[in-house]
């Protein structure tokens, strides 16, 4: 599991028109539908799950009126897939960094290894 905090600069999210938005993330507002045409810097580019691979998102807001930001929460059973989008959205794989990255910043960062529900059984004993 990844779990980043996102420290959002609101204010400059909140000045792009809806059209700047949606190339950002790459996906259209109002209905959510996937750009045919999205900017390789977007996010939903830069993260492409056909490519590197699929993962499990909960992601969580937190914070007051003045700091927020966004919990990244991602699942998968192998640490690549996460680690190729981060350095996707770092630019490392082509030199252009995830635009989405011009208006949040991660603060903190760190990867988690969560047991499977039958692993955890299988450490009980049966008198406990
Ligand atoms: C502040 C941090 C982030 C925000 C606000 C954010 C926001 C979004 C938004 C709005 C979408 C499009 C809607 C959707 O498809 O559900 C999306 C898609 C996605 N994001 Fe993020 N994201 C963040 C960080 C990350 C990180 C760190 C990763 C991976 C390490 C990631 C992986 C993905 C993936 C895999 C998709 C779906 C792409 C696809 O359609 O295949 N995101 N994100």
């Amino acid at each position: 599991m990844l779990l980043q905090k996102w420290a959002h600069d609101s204010a400059a999210w909140e000045a792009l028109v809806d059209g700047d938005q949606e190339q950002v993330i790459g996906r259209r507002k109002s209905d959510s539908v996937e750009l045919d045409d999205k900017p390789s810097d977007s996010h939903l580019a830069s993260t492409d799950q056909d490519t590197l691979g699929k993962i499990f998102r909960r992601n969580m807001p937190f914070g007051t009126v003045t700091d927020h930001g966004t919990m990244f929460v991602g699942f998968c059973a192998r640490q690549e897939p996460l680690q190729k989008m981060l350095e996707s959205m770092a630019g490392l794989d082509d030199g252009s960094r995830d635009a989405l990255t011009r208006y949040t910043r991660a603060v903190t960062g760190a990867y988690y290894f969560v047991p499977s529900t039958d692993s955890l059984r299988a450490l009980v004993s049966p008198e406990e």
